[in-house]
C-alpha cells in the first residue's frame, strides 16, 4: 500500500517535472517552480526586472507563473525582435483598460484581424485629420496661439505648465459640433457623451471604433504633453542650447509670425533638440508588452509561443555605444556631418519599431514642432528668480518618466500675436 502510494507521488513528480520541461535555448534567466515560476520578493514588478538586465544580459527570461517574460534591453536585438511579425501580439490574459470590459478591442490591447482592422482605422483617421497635411497645422496653429496667450497672462511669474496642453481639450469641447467630429479629439469627446446615454443608439462595433478612438486620445494626449513639459524644464536647465535654438528661429522665421511647417527644414537644430528631450525623456523606458505568437528564434535563442516581450528602450537611449554623452543633453546627438537632423539611427527608438510602432509619430512630431518653435521664438524659459530646477524623472511615476514637476518662468523675447 505505501509503496503504491509512493508510487504515485513519484509518478506525479516525474509528469510534472517533464511537462515542465524548461523550452530548450530559452535566453538565460529565472525559472523557478513550476506553476508559480520563479517569484524572489514583493518589490513592485518595475523593480523586480531590473535585476534581469543585470545579472543575465542583454537578452533575458524570467518565468511568473506558468507565463514566460522575456526583457531584451539591446538596440539590434530589439530591433530585429520587434521587427518579426511572430511578435505583433499583445498580452492576451489581461487588459490594461477595464473599460474595453477585457475583451479584444481597441488597438493598443488588441490581436488578430480585430487588432489590423482598428489600426487601418486609426492610420486612416489620423490621416484624414491631416497627418503631415497643412490641414493638420491649421488645427494646431490656432491650439499653438492659444497657448502664447495663456503663458501671456502668467509672463514673468513662475508657472507650472502641466495642463499647458490640455487646454486644448477645453477648447474643444467649447467649440465642437456634436456627432461632426473634426478630429480625433472630438470623436473622443462624443464617444464620453454616448457612454452616459442609456439611450444610445451605438451598436456593438462602433463601441469598439470609440474604443480605438479613446486609445488614440489616451495614447496621444499624455504622451505629447509630457514630452512637451520635458523639453520646457530642459530648457530652462540648459541656456545654452535654448539660446542655440532661438538664434537658428530668428535667422530663419519672419518676426511678423509663429513658425510654420515649411519652416522645417530651417529648423534643423530645433529637430535635433526635439529628439534629444524624446531621447533624454524616454517617456515610454520599457515599451508596452509585446506577445510572441509562434516559437520564434533569435539570436540563436528561443521565444516560446506565448512569452511577453519587454523592450527596455531607455536601455537603448543610455547605451553609450549610441551616444556620445549619454547622460548630457545633447542635441549634437542628432546631427549629421551635413548639419542635417537625423531622426532615426542606431539605438534611437522613441516610437519603438516593427508592426506595432507608434502610429501616432507624425502627430506626435508635428504638434510638438509647432508648439515648441512658437515657444521659444517668443518666450525666454528660466528658472524662477533664486531657484534652480531640476530635470529629473518623477520617482513616485512607476510606468511612464514624467518629469518632476517644477515651475518656470516665460520672459518675452519677441512678440508677434
Ligand atoms: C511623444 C509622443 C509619443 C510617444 C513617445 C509614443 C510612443 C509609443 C510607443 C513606444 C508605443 C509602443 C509601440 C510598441 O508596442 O511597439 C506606442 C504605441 C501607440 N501609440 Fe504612441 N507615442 C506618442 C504619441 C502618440 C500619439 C500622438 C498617438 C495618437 C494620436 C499615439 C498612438 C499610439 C497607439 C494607438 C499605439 C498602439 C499601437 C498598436 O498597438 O498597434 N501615440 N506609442
Ligand atoms: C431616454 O429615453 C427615455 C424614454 O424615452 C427618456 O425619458 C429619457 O429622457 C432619455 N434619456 C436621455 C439621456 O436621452
Ligand atoms: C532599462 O535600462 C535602464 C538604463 O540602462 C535601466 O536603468 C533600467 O533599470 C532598465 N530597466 C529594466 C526593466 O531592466
Amino acid at each position: 500500500m505505501l509503496a503504491e502510494v509512493l508510487l504515485s507521488v513519484l509518478f506525479v513528480i516525474v509528469c510534472v517535472y517533464f511537462l515542465d520541461a524548461k523550452p530548450k535555448n530559452l535566453p538565460p534567466g529565472l525559472w523557478g517552480l513550476p506553476v508559480i515560476g520563479y517569484i524572489f520578493s514583493m518589490l513592485p514588478f518595475p523593480e523586480q526586472i531590473k535585476n534581469l538586465q543585470r545579472r543575465f544580459g542583454d537578452i533575458a527570461s524570467w518565468r511568473i507563473g506558468s507565463r514566460i517574460t522575456i526583457l531584451i534591453s539591446d538596440f539590434a536585438t530589439i530591433k530585429s525582435a520587434l521587427g518579426h511579425p511572430n511578435l505583433a501580439g499583445r498580452p492576451d490574459f489581461f487588459s490594461f483598460n477595464i473599460f474595453s470590459h477585457f475583451e479584444n478591442m481597441g488597438i493598443v490591447n488588441s490581436n488578430g484581424p480585430q487588432w489590423q482592422h482598428a489600426r487601418r482605422f486609426a492610420l486612416h483617421h489620423l490621416k484624414d485629420f491631416g497627418m503631415g497635411k497643412t490641414s493638420l497645422e491649421d488645427t494646431i496653429i490656432p491650439e499653438v496661439n492659444q497657448l502664447i496667450n495663456e503663458i501671456s497672462k502668467q509672463e514673468g511669474e513662475p508657472m507650472e505648465i502641466s495642463n499647458a496642453l490640455n487646454q486644448i481639450v477645453e477648447e474643444h469641447k467649447k467649440s465642437r459640433i456634436p456627432h461632426n467630429p473634426r478630429d480625433y479629439i472630438d470623436a473622443y469627446l462624443d464617444q464620453e457623451e454616448e457612454k452616459h446615454n442609456p439611450n444610445s443608439s451605438f451598436k456593438f462595433e462602433l463601441f469598439d471604433l470609440l474604443i480605438t478612438m479613446r486609445d488614440l486620445f489616451e495614447a496621444g494626449s499624455e504622451t505629447t504633453s509630457s514630452t512637451f513639459r520635458w523639453m520646457i524644464a530642459l530648457m530652462a536647465v540648459n541656456p545654452d542650447v535654448q539660446t542655440k535654438v532661438q538664434a537658428e528661429i530668428d535667422a530663419a522665421v519672419p518676426r511678423d509670425r509663429v513658425p510654420n511647417l515649411n519652416d522645417r527644414k530651417n529648423l534643423q537644430y530645433l529637430e535635433a533638440m526635439l529628439n534629444e528631450v524624446h531621447r533624454h525623456a524616454s517617456f515610454i523606458p520599457l515599451c508596452i508588452p509585446h506577445m510572441v505568437f509562434e516559437d520564434t528564434y533569435l539570436e540563436g535563442y528561443v521565444l516560446p509561443k506565448g512569452s511577453i516581450v519587454m523592450a527596455n528602450i531607455s536601455s537603448c537611449h543610455f547605451n553609450p555605444r549610441y551616444w556620445k554623452y549619454p547622460k548630457i543633453f545633447y542635441p549634437e546627438h542628432f546631427i549629421d556631418e551635413k548639419g542635417k537632423c537625423m531622426n532615426k539611427r542606431e539605438g534611437f527608438l522613441p516610437f519603438s519599431v516593427g508592426r506595432r510602432v507608434c502610429p501616432g509619430e507624425t502627430l506626435a512630431r508635428t504638434e510638438l514642432f509647432l508648439f515648441t518653435s512658437a515657444v521659444l521664438q517668443q518666450f525666454t524659459i528660466k528658472s524662477p528668480p533664486g531657484e534652480k530646477i531640476v530635470a529629473e524623472t518623477d520617482p513616485s511615476k512607476l510606468i511612464f518618466n514624467h518629469v518632476k514637476p517644477y515651475k518656470v518662468v516665460f520672459e518675452r523675447r519677441i512678440q508677434t500675436i
